[in-house]
This record gives structure tokens, sequence and C-alpha cells, in this order.
């Protein structure tokens, strides 16, 4: 039995980068085709609020963007711009909440692709990230936003896992659903992460608490947020060719929002 750890994943950036970065490129190449076919303008700036240790961020730097990001998680603030830093670009991440930040120049395009914006809790914050975000592009930029509907027909995913390896270190993760309450819109997530490495083996428990959305909620959300329009739906299959209708069993969706 290994050792066991209670403990928040996002306070271990090296994993979660490992985790969740060997993961990058489907949706790096989607971030680019999306502005190309989608934005209203030249995109050369780009934001990324909940950036975590911004492993799209890099990607796109390193692609020639200026790139900046924000996060509640300090850590994985440090993270991100330590990698940026190495890599020869600004430490342009900051610690801040999704739900309310200014910047100071505008951006030409923003994303956030994998539920973050779900750990928003309620109603008037996910306004109020929406506005934020409005706000921080110029007009025609893009807000490309990934999260799991919670479909009204069909069965919803129940867990999912992951395995990734860099160098000596490896990790295997599993994530699932403990509980859907659809009156208090909560999904509780459970995870564990099994990390080896040369001298050590140990278990990272987590759980979370991310806020549902079905189709006609987030519907009803985005129509509080009139900056924005609605120009296309995806899901994470992120076939740019092949843009999906949001059906009743729909789960994973991008949202292509156009800033007005
Ligand atoms: C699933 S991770 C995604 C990180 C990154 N966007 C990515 O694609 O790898 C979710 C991130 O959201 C951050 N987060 C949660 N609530 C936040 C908030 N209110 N404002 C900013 N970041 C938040 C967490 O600290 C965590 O880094």
């Amino acid at each position: 039995m290994p050792d066991v750890l209670n403990a928040n994943l996002y306070d271990f950036p090296k994993y979660y980068d490992l985790i969740f970065g060997s993961d990058w490129k489907a949706e790096f190449d989607f971030l680019l085709e999306a502005f190309e076919k989608h934005s209203n303008r030249y995109v050369e700036r780009i934001f990324e609020p909940a950036c975590g240790t911004g492993r799209l961020l890099i990607k796109l730097a390193q692609h020639g963007y200026q790139v900046a990001g924000n996060d509640l998680n300090p850590k994985a603030v440090d993270y991100c711009n330590d990698r940026l830093k190495r890599f020869g670009f600004p430490r342009t991440a900051t610690v801040g909440d999704m739900a309310d930040f200014k910047v100071k120049k505008k951006f030409d395009a923003a994303f956030n692709m994998i539920n973050s914006f779900r750990h928003l809790p309620s109603e008037k914050a996910a306004v109020s990230h929406l506005q934020c975000v409005a706000d921080a592009l110029a007009r025609g930029g893009l807000y490309l936003l990934g999260l799991h509907l919670t479909p009204t027909e069909g069965n919803a995913i129940e867990n999912e896992a992951w395995s990734a390896r860099r160098g000596n270190l490896a990790v295997n993760s599993y994530m699932w659903t403990k509980k859907r309450d659809s009156k208090t819109r909560i999904e509780h997530l459970g995870m564990t992460f099994d990390i080896y490495t040369p001298t050590r083996q140990f278990r990272i428990e987590d759980e979370m608490y991310y806020r549902m959305y079905t189709a006609r909620q987030m519907r009803q959300l985005l129509s509080k947020a009139p900056a924005f329009e609605v120009v296309e739906t995806y899901d994470f299959s992120y076939e740019i060719d092949d843009p999906i209708p949001i059906e009743p069993d729909t789960e994973d969706v991008v949202f292509v929002l156009r800033k007005r």
C-alpha cells in the first residue's frame, strides 16, 4: 500500500503539468485554427483565465504570441512564470480570481479549455467571470470556453483515467463522480494520483466540486453576458471542420464566444 497524502493536486504543479500537459497538441492546434476561422481581429495577445501551470500558454508563447494568465493558486502561477522565464519570456501570469480581474492592455483572444470555469461556485461568479473576460478583450476578440455539460438524456461520463511519464517520473490518475445534485447544481468528484519516482511511490487523494450546467442553464448564463455572441460550438475532439450542434445528450463542448 503506497503512502497516501490528502492534498490538493493544484499544489503539485509538476505532477499536474505532467498529467494534463502531455495532451496539449490537439488543443493547441484547435486554438490556432479557431483564431484563424472565427476571430474578427488579428491575434497577437492571448489571455488564459485560470491558467494553472500554463501548459498551453508556454506553447503559444513559443509560437510567437504574447501571453498572460491568472490563477488562484500561487504555486501554479510560480511554476507557469518560472517556465516562461526559463524559455526567455516575461513572467506574465499573476495570482488572481478569474471572476474578479482587470487587465491593463486588452487581449485579442482568451481561452479556458478544460472545465476550470466550472470551479466558479455560483451564477453571480460565472456572470462576473464572463464580464471580466469580455472587458479584457478587444472588439471582435474570441473567448474559447470548454466544459462538460450535464446531459439531460443518456448517461453522463462517470470516470476518467490518465497516465503520463516524463523521464523518471510517472503519474497515473483516476477521477470519478461521487455525487451529482441537480438542485444545488454541484458535482462532487474524487481523484487519486499515483506518483512514481525512482525513490518514492505515493498517492495523492483529492476531491473537488464543479458547478453543473445543462445546455439550457448554459444558454441562460450566456444570455446574461450580452457582450458575447456564440459563433460556433465544437466538442473535445477539437475538429475545426466538424462543429457540433448541442443535443440533450451532449457533454463536452467548446463554446466559441466573440466579443461584439
Ligand atoms: C483544471 S485546472 C486547469 C488549468 C489550466 N487552465 C489548464 O488547462 O491546464 C483548473 C485551475 O483553475 C484554478 N482556479 C480555480 N478557481 C479559480 C478562480 N476563481 N480564479 C482563478 N483560477 C481558479 C485552479 O487553481 C487550477 O489551476
